[in-house]
């Protein structure tokens, strides 16, 4: 499927396990790279250690997680828990930033939501996702602390969108 007026050229489209190493690629470097505006090196070495193309063979199974596609490359991904309207993850190559392509992926995401009739949408966004979820009409709660299991932290804060 091709994506709305939010990124020009930008195809939407199911990811299967093909996808897990260029998935793995970009969750990785988006953390790197714009996570630097809301946290240290410390705090990004937590939030990125560990993720291997392993990490998404389940969710490919279960869930439904979009790959954005531009000239045939994959510049960006997203995850929604079916059962739950959880956002899972979503990430944009660095380089791709600011060009729709989060727009483009979150519009998916919430069609698949209608789709599967349910009344709501959240994450657990990073802080430095907060703009884009509010720019998209989401409700922003107090910010808290996430705890990895290697019992490192990082801020995060919840966002949700009631769906009609
Ligand atoms: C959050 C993220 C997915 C947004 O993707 P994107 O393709 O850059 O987003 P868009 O271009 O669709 O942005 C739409 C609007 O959101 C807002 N926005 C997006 N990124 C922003 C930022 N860094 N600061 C302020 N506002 C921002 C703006 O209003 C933007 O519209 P504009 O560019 O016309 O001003 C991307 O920045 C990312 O991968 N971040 C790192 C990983 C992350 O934190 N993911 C969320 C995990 S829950």
């Amino acid at each position: 499927m091709t994506a709305g007026p939010a990124a020009e050229g930008v195809r939407i489209r199911r990811a299967t396990a093909a996808d897990c190493h260029s998935l793995c690629k970009i969750q990785v470097s988006a953390i790197r790279e714009l996570g630097r505006s809301h946290y240290s090196d410390t705090e990004i070495d937590a939030w990125s250690r560990g993720i291997g193309p392993e990490h998404y063979e389940k969710p490919i199974a279960e869930c439904c997680v979009v790959v954005a596609e531009r000239d045939s490359q994959a510049v960006g991904f997203g995850i929604l828990n079916t059962a739950t309207g959880s956002i899972a993850a979503l990430y944009v190559v660095p380089e791709f930033a600011r060009q729709g392509i989060g727009t483009a992926i979150l519009e998916e995401l919430i069609r698949e939501a209608r789709r599967c009739g349910l009344p709501r949408i959240h994450c657990e966004s990073s802080l430095c996702a907060e703009d884009f979820y509010i720019s998209a009409g989401f409700e922003a709660g107090p910010r808290h602390v996430h705890r990895f299991r290697s019992g490192e932290e990082i801020g995060c804060v919840p966002v949700a969108k009631k769906l009609d």
